[in-house]
């Protein structure tokens, strides 16, 4: 096989995402069917995956695993069968000959969509932790001119949800948070944010929520969000930017002197070196003082979780500013032992929230 070490880990990770602690939030289901055609080695499978290699050579697994499931659900979606394909009660087998049919019909058309599109689910309780962590590092700072850019921002939601305290309190009592952070005013002057062009539409985003009723609430939470904070709209500026173009990505952060970058689920999709390429870019073009945080599921996608990295400007250092139990915000923000570093540069400035 050509690909053969990728397949072998690919086959890991499906079997990893399989047995996430929270795979009853809707996808296992599709993952145990597609696990059966991994273990088979079918063909119409193998000859998928070497086509979306071909096409998209620095895909890392989880991401492949999850836009597949999002191809498979939406291609299959004419397919009378595809209930039974997500029906947990439905026999694994006759649940594996489902998605082979699927993939014998529409193998072409996944790979197409593999090669050109990006899981854009989108969270919309993340923008709570740059809210405290980037707010409390201005104050400390000492900054009154803060020039925000979310990365990987899909529809553009984080920059207008910052400061929005209506948001943000409806929120953070899902969220346990270390002592002395909470709502910290950020003294914006610029919100950007950029996604691969065409930059994903709410119904794209849609189609990456799992079927079930978990992700259900988080949709309904996400089109809240988006009503809440739609007077923000004009004060955002969204632009298409491939972040694998490190020399655009470089000159975009330097000519509008970011000094506040944020980027959440977005690093997880690529393999290491092209992370630290993108981490590398980033840091090198921030004015100093800048921050820029990242947020990234802790173990790929394969358990729940999420680490809060900080890095300053100029290095590529990581601080680990916090762990959260879960990737879509809810339960407890766990300090780390960078967090008061990332804020206040190791300076011992009094910092807190804002009343
Ligand atoms: C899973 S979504 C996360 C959306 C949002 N940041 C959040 O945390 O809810 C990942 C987003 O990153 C974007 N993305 C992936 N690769 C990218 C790239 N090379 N350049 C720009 N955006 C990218 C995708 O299009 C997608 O909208």
């Amino acid at each position: 096989m050509k690909h053969g070490r990728r397949y072998a880990s690919f086959a890991t990770t499906v079997a990893g995402m399989y047995d996430h602690q929270q795979g009853h939030h809707g996808w296992y289901v599709l993952y145990q069917a597609l696990q059966v055609l991994v273990r088979e080695r079918c063909h119409e499978l193998v000859t998928l995956l070497e086509d979306c290699w071909d096409q998209r050579p620095v895909i890392s697994d989880p991401h492949l695993v999850t836009l597949l499931g999002i191809g498979i659900r939406e291609l299959g979606s004419h397919s009378s069968d595809i209930d039974r394909l997500f029906d947990a009660e439905e026999d694994t087998a006759k649940r594996a000959s489902v998605l082979l049919s699927i993939l014998d019909e529409h193998g072409a058309d996944l790979a197409a969509l593999v090669s050109s599109a990006s899981n854009s689910f989108t969270g919309a309780r993340r923008f709570v932790v740059p809210q405290m962590i980037i707010g409390a590092f201005a104050q400390s700072r000492g900054l009154d001119n803060v020039r925000s850019l979310d990365l990987g921002t899909g529809l553009g939601l984080l920059p207008r949800q910052l400061n929005n305290r209506n948001l943000f309190d409806r929120f953070i009592g899902d969220l346990a948070c270390p002592a002395g952070l909470g709502f910290a005013q950020i003294p914006l002057t610029k919100r950007h944010g950029v996604d691969v062009y065409p930059l994903p539409t709410l119904e794209w985003v849609r189609s990456c929520f799992g079927p079930s009723a978990y992700y259900q609430a988080r949709y309904d939470e996400l089109l809240w969000s988006l009503d809440e904070s739609a007077h923000c709209t004009d004060l955002v500026t969204l632009d298409p930017l491939d972040l694998l173009d490190y020399q655009e990505l470089g000159n975009y952060i330097r000519d509008h002197e970011f000094n506040a970058v944020t980027c959440s689920f977005v690093l997880y999709q690529y393999g290491d070196e092209v992370r630290s390429e993108i981490i590398g870019t980033i840091v090198r073009n921030m004015p100093n003082p800048g921050l820029f945080l990242s947020m990234e599921p802790s173990h790929g996608l394969l358990q729940s979780g999420c680490a809060v990295l900080a890095y300053e400007a100029g290095s590529r250092v990581p601080l680990h500013v916090a762990d959260i139990t879960d990737g879509h915000f809810l339960g407890e923000m766990i300090a780390g032992p960078g967090l008061w570093r990332a804020i206040t540069g190791g300076a011992m400035a009094k910092v807190g929230p804002d009343r």
